[in-house]
């Protein structure tokens, strides 16, 4: 049973999909042990207790240096033995020295097909803007490995959305969230969990 840290900042939709698919049974050879959020106040940290699973909000400013910053969170994964790390709407960029520690067991969601409208400044509602900026009718979202390039790593899954006439930024916005993130994201999620155990 691989244990999971699910890393976040915002509303936690993306951990929730998790949770819910823990309980589904859809992941099965992981457990989320962890919750750490960027930011106090995260509604996340809320879906995490009422999950019953521990969380930790590690935020840069609470830290003198990126160095002190890094040593926090690889603190709190080793204590947790953490063996997967999902980041689900987290704001961070991780350093080299934490993706070093994790090479190849850190995910992430992005909400766009990868490489279109992904690396550095896009996340959040930029991405769903920059898509219908440039009148695309179709995006979707991307699970991806994460290594020292935004948005670089391999990719892991995706899945289409359609864009439909009228779409403001929110609601072609949720409407992936709905239709592809919270789709993918167990799946790879439970995907990766299956192979590290296979390597164990
Ligand atoms: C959303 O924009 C999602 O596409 C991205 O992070 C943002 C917040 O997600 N992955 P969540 O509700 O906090 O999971």
């Amino acid at each position: 049973m691989v244990n999971i840290a699910v890393l976040v900042s915002g509303s936690g939709t993306n951990l929730q999909a998790l949770i819910d698919s823990q309980n589904s049974g859809l992941i099965r050879d992981g457990r989320i042990r962890l919750v750490v959020s960027s930011r106090q106040g995260a509604y996340a940290l809320e879906r995490a207790r009422a999950a019953g699973i521990d969380a930790a909000v590690i935020a840069k400013k609470d830290y003198a240096s990126p160095e002190e910053f890094d040593r926090a969170l690889l603190d709190w994964l080793a204590q947790y033995q953490i063996g997967l790390v999902v980041l689900a709407g987290y704001l961070n960029i991780l350093s080299p020295a934490v993706i070093s520690a994790y090479r190849d067991r850190i995910i992430n969601i992005h909400p766009s097909l990868i490489p279109s409208f992904c690396g550095d400044g896009f996340y959040g509602l930029k991405v769903h803007e920059a898509a219908l900026a440039y009148g695309v009718k179709v995006t979707g979202a991307t699970v991806h490995l994460v290594n020292e390039i935004t948005d670089g790593g391999r990719i892991l899954l995706q899945k289409a959305v359609e864009v439909q006439e009228g779409d403001t930024p929110e609601v072609l916005q949720r409407r992936v969230m709905e239709q592809a993130e919270w789709v993918i994201l167990p799946r790879a999620v439970q995907m990766c969990c299956e192979k590290l155990e296979q390597d164990k």
